[in-house]
């Protein structure tokens, strides 16, 4: 399994001349754990996954019926369009509307991609250049700098875990820094801090964009698994928002496709263009029986997105509850996969990319350490809900079991 954390090629040192931009990329923090995790499971290891928001649970029958019945027909085994095709685009501007009340053109507005990761991607290198500068969240959700960088803009790091301070750091930023920011990165609900906002942070978020004449890039990836009655607004509600920012949103998540790489880019026009433009170049599309079957997921399975994020708020809770139970610092978050927490006194001084490792040698127990997700994120961890209450619970006890010496920290 691969995900955000388990890059295949992430070593970027080469012997042969590769492109400046690839020299760009920092060393790859997540190296030595999925190592490690790779050595527990080849010995036989039953690793307790919570390393990557990579759903384990399957899309509802009635996606996987339409795509196999979608793989009958020879048409669709040809070249797709890049922007998506037409009744895709049509149900995602009519989802747009009948969960945020937003008005879509699907023609004009809306573009499927090959996963959101793909789009982000590709719209970064559509808008930026050398001499360009993005504010990412920080910690971050490593594409949302790295993006910045292979496209050679520069990253203005901000931490987005208090969301008022983080819109004063904009304005402060856009007041004194010269040239001003071209883009703005949001993702709420948070990966990894699972921070959320409420609509009228797109208010002043937009207000803010036109005062300074700044373009928005807000990551939705986790739009559809909301917990305890929580509902994360669309950035794209905000009044005015159309005219200067896109949102991604992703079948990955709340529909389980993960795999299937299928998410969308909708929102202002000429951003949607100019990342039309670069994907026609690029892509032939996504595979057309996917796209055929994500119609139906997002016609007929609001009920299976729901009961997937009452699972997700079960897991949530046992976690959270566990975790507490050991003495641990958390919040419990109200969107989102991961539960962001502290590490407690007094592995803290260990480093979070030690204490992982320990839990993964000691408990065989995988996360994702918060140095992993840029300096701010040190002192913390992120754990994936992905796997089940049980496995949950079982992951509670051997943390527990792993850390009840205290007197044996090593430094
Ligand atoms: C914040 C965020 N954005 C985007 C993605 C990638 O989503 P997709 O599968 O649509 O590429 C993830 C996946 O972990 C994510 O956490």
């Amino acid at each position: 399994m691969r995900s955000e954390s388990e890059v295949p090629f992430a070593d970027a040192s080469f012997s042969i001349p590769v492109a400046e931009r690839l020299t760009r990329l920092p060393p790859y923090l997540f190296g030595k754990i999925n190592k490690l995790k790779y050595e527990k499971r080849v010995a036989g290891v039953d690793v307790i996954d919570l390393g990557m928001g990579n759903p384990t649970d399957a899309p509802d029958p009635l996606i996987q019926q339409k795509l196999a019945e979608a793989l009958q027909d020879p048409r669709n085994h040809r070249y797709s369009v890049s922007s998506g095709i037409g009744n895709l685009r049509k149900e995602v501007a009519k989802r747009y509307f009948k969960k945020y009340g937003v008005h879509l053109d699907p023609d004009s507005q809306v573009i499927a991609t090959i996963g959101s990761k793909e789009g982000f991607s590709h719209m970064c290198l559509a808008l930026m250049g050398p001499g360009d500068a993005a504010i990412v969240p920080s910690p971050t959700f490593p594409i949302h700098t790295y993006a910045v960088v292979l496209a050679s803009g520069s990253v203005i790091a901000l931490d987005v875990r208090d969301p008022e301070k983080f819109l004063k750091n904009v304005a402060y930023t856009c007041e004194h820094l010269y040239p001003k920011p071209k883009v703005v990165i949001v993702n709420f609900p948070h990966n990894p801090s699972a921070t959320v906002v409420e609509a009228d942070f797109y208010v002043d978020l937009v207000a803010l964009a036109k005062r300074y004449g700044f373009l928005v890039i807000s990551d939705f990836a986790y739009a559809d698994i909301c917990f305890d009655g929580y509902k994360a607004p669309s950035f794209l509600a905000a009044p005015g928002a159309l005219d200067v920012g896109v949102e991604f949103t992703t079948m990955s998540k709340g529909y389980s496709m993960a795999g299937w790489r299928i998410g969308f880019c909708c929102g202002n026009s000429e951003m949607v263009r100019a990342l039309g433009t670069i994907k026609g170049y690029y892509d032939y599309g996504i595979f057309q029986a996917i796209q055929i079957a994500a119609i139906v997921a997002i016609r007929h399975c609001d009920a299976a997105v729901e009961s997937l994020a009452a699972e997700y708020q079960q897991r949530r809770d046992v976690l959270c509850e566990g975790l507490s139970r050991l003495g641990w610092n958390l919040k419990r978050p109200r969107a989102g996969m991961f539960v962001w927490a502290e590490i407690p006194e007094p592995w803290k001084k260990m480093g979070s990319i030690d204490f992982a490792m320990k839990l993964l040698d000691e408990g065989g127990v995988a996360v994702s350490p918060g140095r992993g997700f840029s300096e701010d994120g040190e002192g913390c961890l992120r754990l994936a809900i992905v796997e089940n209450s049980h496995r949950l619970r079982q992951a509670v006890r051997e943390i527990g079991r792993c850390t009840k010496v205290s007197t044996s920290v090593t430094e």
